[in-house]
């Protein structure tokens, strides 16, 4: 099965040309959809809805949330749209396959950075065909990767709180512009700590199955399980040990999951 999802994902990977896309705001000028977007989702619809009848989809642009089946599909055709229009190497086709709630396989593909990283449950993460895995860095020697919520603006100020603080633990910052990038970033061992105030099941859902296949641990606020009904609060890091400290840190500016939606 995800031999033929990566195909198919690679096949899509075509329609994310360089140049002639056109580019619409849907919340205003910080949130867009290119024409590719809708153009990859609808290819990826028709091909994976072939490959396992009877699926239903979470996908980000048509605003398709249909979960009342066994099998469910959760796409981002395009995650880093605003890094694809701009030309930036940093985005992503994200696709996974969630089973009676529980994600199975992640697969996403960054053309432009020429990386397909991949997992199915129980069977390790690998990076274009090779086995990886997260870091061992203490905390002290992490690079965190973070954003200051992009769509949610009000809520900056409490992001910068959480950098500020890990900065001053840590050993640097990061920030991609694709959740499902960075994600995979850490899944590949090359940074450590990962945190961002409300993202998208879309965005994370294969990023944050192969990441937790490589061995990391990612959770949400109250530090359970993701969930794929809404958006959350995710807080990832290489190690048990890196991930309770980085809990105990953001739940220390933030106590409470700040929005509903
Ligand atoms: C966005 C990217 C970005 C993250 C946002 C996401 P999109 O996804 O992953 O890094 O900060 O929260 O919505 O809109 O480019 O698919």
């Amino acid at each position: 099965m995800i031999d033929k999802v990566k195909d198919i994902v690679k096949r899509a990977s075509g329609l994310m040309v360089r140049e002639g896309f056109d580019v619409k705001e849907k919340d205003g000028f910080v949130n867009i959809v290119t024409s590719s977007d809708i153009a990859v989702e609808q290819f990826l619809k028709k091909e994976l809805a072939e490959l396992l009848p009877g699926c239903g989809f979470i996908c980000e642009e048509e605003d398709v949330h249909d979960s009342s089946h066994e099998y469910v599909w959760i796409v981002d055709p395009i995650d880093g749209t605003a890094n694809y229009a701009r030309g930036d190497e940093n985005c992503c086709i994200s696709v996974a396959l969630m089973k009676a709630g529980e994600v199975i396989l992640g697969v996403v593909y960054s053309p432009w950075r020429g990386e397909m990283y991949e997992a199915q449950k129980g069977c390790g993460a690998r990076l274009n065909g090779r086995p990886i895995h997260v870091s061992d860095r203490p905390f002290e020697d992490s690079t965190f990767i973070c954003a200051l919520c992009l769509y949610r603006k009000e809520f900056g100020d409490l992001c910068s709180e959480v950098i500020m603080d890990v900065y001053h633990q840590a050993n640097d910052v990061r920030r991609y512009g694709s959740a499902a990038v960075e994600e995979c970033l850490l899944a590949a061992g090359r940074y450590d700590l990962y945190f961002e105030m409300r993202i998208q099941p879309w965005d994370y859902a294969a990023a944050a199955h192969i990441f937790t296949e490589a061995g990391g641990v990612i959770t949400r606020l109250d530090g359970g399980p993701l969930g794929y009904d809404r958006p959350h609060l995710v807080v990832g890091a290489n190690t048990p040990e890196n991930h309770a400290r980085l809990l105990q840190i953001v739940q220390s500016h933030i106590p409470q999951r700040p929005f509903n939606d």
